[in-house]
This record gives C-alpha cells, structure tokens and sequence, in this order.
C-alpha cells in the first residue's frame, strides 16, 4: 500500500528540456498507454484517442506554433502564484511565479506574441496528443462534465506510470487551446468534431532539474465531517 503512496506522491510535473536524441523505447511507451488503457471512465465509454507524435518534423511544426497568451490568462494565472518559497508553503496551493516567464506573472501585462520559452516541444523525442468526442457524452452528463473527469484519469494513470519508469512528463495545455488546438488538428489530422483535452511531452531531461518547492494541503484542510464545514473528523 504504502509504495502506491510513493509513486503518486513522487509523481510530478517536468517543466524542462528533454534530450531529443534518447528516445522513449516502444516497450515503454505501450506500457504507458496501458496504463491509460485501464483507466476508470464514466460508463467505461473509454471516451479517448490518443496520438503518439514521434516524427521530428511534425513536432516541429507544433513547436514552433505562435501563441499569444490571453489577457485572462495573465490575470488569472496571477491569483494562482506566490512570490517566495515562504508564501507558497504558507498558502499551500498554487504554483511559484518563477516558474513563468516575466510577462506571464505581471498584471496588466498587454499579450503580444508568446514568451520563449525555449524549445521544449520540438527536442522532445515523443509527445502524446490525446482527443475525444464531447458528442459521445456520458448519459444526461451535462458539459461532459463526467467524460472530462475520466480523462483526467487516463492522465494520471499514463502520468504514474511514465514516472514509475523513470520518464518524465510534462503537460502541455496550450495545445488544447484556441487557436493552436485548430492548428494541431489540422497538422495532425484529427476529425474536426473531436476535441483536444490535453496533450504532454514525455522524455529524459537533459540536465538533473532543479528541486522545485512542491506544496499541497493538509489532509484536514479539505475535509469534512458528515456535513460541510464541520471539521471533528481529525
Ligand atoms: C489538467 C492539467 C493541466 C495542466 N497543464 C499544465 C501546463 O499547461 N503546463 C505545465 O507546466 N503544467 C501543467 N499542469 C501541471 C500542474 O501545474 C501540476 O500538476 C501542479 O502544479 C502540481 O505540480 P506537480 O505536478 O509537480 O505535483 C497541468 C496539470 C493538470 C492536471
């Protein structure tokens, strides 16, 4: 029990440069879509198609999309981000600003064109493009809103699973938005109806990252007793 415990908590985001030439082997590539193959979903609809982008051009092409990073994505993005270590242990939630550009973490900043941030998706060796059908939705699931929440399943279970084999991951989400999902799409081929709830890049980081401050709440933070609010349950 307690080694399930360990993988999930050693789990955990890569926001760095993979080494492009040490590829993810096959063997371990199927076992991470395994993974994802016994994810839990709603009505077990298994409501996901996944497509494995190894060809260097092609992540090229998708690499180098312009993206211009929205005014609410500025703003909100700000109210998720502490300022020091000191603040981010004491809230407990959120993301440190040093993880984002300058221009990402300034309110009021004007979106021009994307920040570099360097080439992360084109010196990946591989990256996992996952897309389903909102049409296909679960039964009087409004919004899909029980399909999304598998998919998140199918995340974490390939995320475990890339970690526990000594792969790193990192979630890219501006994939799945407009207008780079539309790009991608084409570039990829998709089906116009279906849509791209996140993709990420899997791969060997070039150097040894840095150790980054990882916070999460207390188990009694966010429970409660038999009724919201009541806090007696610790
Ligand atoms: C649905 C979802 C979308 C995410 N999108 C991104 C993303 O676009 N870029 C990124 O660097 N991390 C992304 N993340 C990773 C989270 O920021 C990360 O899991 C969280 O900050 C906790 O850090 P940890 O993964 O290291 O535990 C995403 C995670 C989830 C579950």
């Amino acid at each position: 029990m307690q080694e399930v415990l360990n993988i999930i908590q050693k789990r955990q985001s890569a926001r760095i440069p993979f080494d492009s030439e040490r590829p993810v082997a096959k063997e371990d590539l199927r076992q991470i879509l395994e993974a994802g193959r016994w994810a839990p979903t709603a009505h077990n609809m298994q409501n996901f198609e996944i497509i494995i982008v190894d060809d260097k051009k092609v992540l090229e092409a998708i690499g180098s999309m312009k993206s211009t990073v929205s005014e609410t994505f500025i703003r909100e993005n700000y109210q998720h981000l502490s300022f020091s270590e000191e603040e981010l242990l004491k809230k407990k939630v959120g993301i440190l600003g040093t993880m984002f550009p300058p221009a990402w973490r300034t309110p009021g900043y004007k979106p021009d064109k994307d920040t570099d941030s360097g080439r992360p998706i084109q010196t990946s060796p591989v990256m996992l493009i996952v897309v389903y059908d909102p049409d296909r939705r679960a039964p009087a699931s409004e919004g899909d809103f029980l399909g999304i929440v598998s998919l998140g399943c199918v995340m974490e279970n390939m995320w475990l699973m890339a970690n526990s084999l000594g792969i790193s991951f990192h979630v890219v989400s501006t994939i799945a938005t407009d207008p780079v999902e539309k790009k991608v799409k084409s570039i990829l081929n998709i089906p116009n109806r279906l849509k791209i709830p996140f993709a990420f890049r899997l791969g060997y980081p070039v150097t040894t990252p840095a150790k980054y401050l990882r916070v999460r709440r207390n188990v009694e933070d966010f429970t409660h007793h038999n009724r919201f609010g009541n806090k007696d349950f610790n």
